[in-house]
């Protein structure tokens, strides 16, 4: 399949990224639009660069920068702030950046090259507000040990999960949700295997799913494995990738979805819990500042930006 601007949301994982948040300068608002209609034509380009590394971009826009950008101009449907949220062991704030750029690849020199175009694209009409780079982490495992993205959607699922297909002029647009965790690894990490299996409702060593009777009410995978009225699975295409230094070190969470409800109801699961406070016992062993949600939109939706 040729090249297209979406294989930054459905592709398989990458072993490196960059997430860029950015403030917009309202002043120099047509200066951001001019460059955000030109991304899907500068990754083309990069990508030529760089040939053999799947280097791949998008860009986001919140509700701030939507607002900023566009005024009163009425938001795609669902773009909202993050909803607050406040649990016994994590509360969570909306996180007011206006973009964000999501840049992946094989290479750590390629990611940073787009990074680095996109960036300078802008002409100073934004400011870094902050930057996570991610890197993949044994056999894409998280930093507790633990690999992540397994229960993905597969194949023409994922176009399904995280792709809106409604006949309007938002056809092919995502929604993404962001959320930066840093680890208490020492607590993890003095844990008994036991308990960190049980915390993730799977095996560590070779990541087998618990049956789901053997799952505590706590665990991770219990708390996000969500179904709608109608027994359906609620589904998102998650890209989350660790991060960090030697002294801090944690999680960039990221997925993708035709809708942010499906992440908003997994995350009250998580944080608020059910109706006894079974919450996500993981929460324990790692903190987040908030989140935030991006509109992702289309090459065509860029393309008609005025
Ligand atoms: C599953 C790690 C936060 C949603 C998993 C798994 C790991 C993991 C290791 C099991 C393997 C798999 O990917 O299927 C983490 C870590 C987090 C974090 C380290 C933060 C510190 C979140 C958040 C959400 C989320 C904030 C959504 C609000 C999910 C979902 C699954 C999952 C939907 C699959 C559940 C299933 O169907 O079994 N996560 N996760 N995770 N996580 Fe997370």
């Amino acid at each position: 399949m040729p090249y297209q601007y979406e294989d930054a949301i459905l592709a398989e994982a990458s072993s490196d990224a960059s997430f860029l948040f950015l403030t917009v300068d309202p002043a120099q608002k047509q200066q951001v639009i001019e460059t955000l209609k030109n991304i899907p034509q500068l990754v083309s380009e990069q990508r030529q660069l760089f040939p053999d590394c799947e280097l791949l971009g998008l860009v986001g826009i919140s509700i701030h920068g939507w607002r900023a950008l566009f005024g009163d101009k009425p938001t795609p449907a669902e773009l909202t702030e993050q909803p607050s949220l406040k649990g016994p062991l994590l509360s969570v704030r909306d996180i007011p950046y206006d973009l964000v750029l999501h840049i992946r690849s094989l290479r750590r020199d390629a990611t940073h090259s787009l990074a680095l175009t996109l960036y300078r694209a802008f002409r100073q009409s934004v400011t870094l507000a902050q930057q996570t780079d991610c890197f993949k982490y044994l056999d894409n495992r998280d930093f507790t040990g633990f690999v992540d993205g397994t229960e993905n959607p597969v194949d023409d699922q994922r176009r399904k999960v995280a792709l809106i297909d409604q006949d309007s002029e938002l056809m092919g647009c995502s929604y993404l949700n962001l959320m930066e965790f840093v680890h208490n690894l020492p607590k993890w990490e003095a844990e008994p295997l036991k308990t960190q299996e049980d915390t993730y409702g799977r095996t560590k060593a070779d990541n087998i799913e618990y049956a789901s009777a053997d799952k505590p009410l706590t665990a991770h995978t219990k708390r996000t494995s969500l179904k709608d009225e109608n027994g359906n699975s609620l589904e998102i295409l998650r890209h989350s990738m660790p991060f960090g230094n030697v002294e801090r070190q944690g999680l960039m969470f990221a997925s993708y979805s035709k809708t942010p409800q499906h992440f908003n109801k997994m995350l009250r699961s998580m944080v608020e819990g059910d109706d006894q406070g079974n919450v996500d016992h993981l929460m324990a062993y790692t903190q987040s500042e908030g989140a935030s949600l991006f509109f992702v939109p289309s090459a065509n939706f860029l393309h008609r930006l005025a």
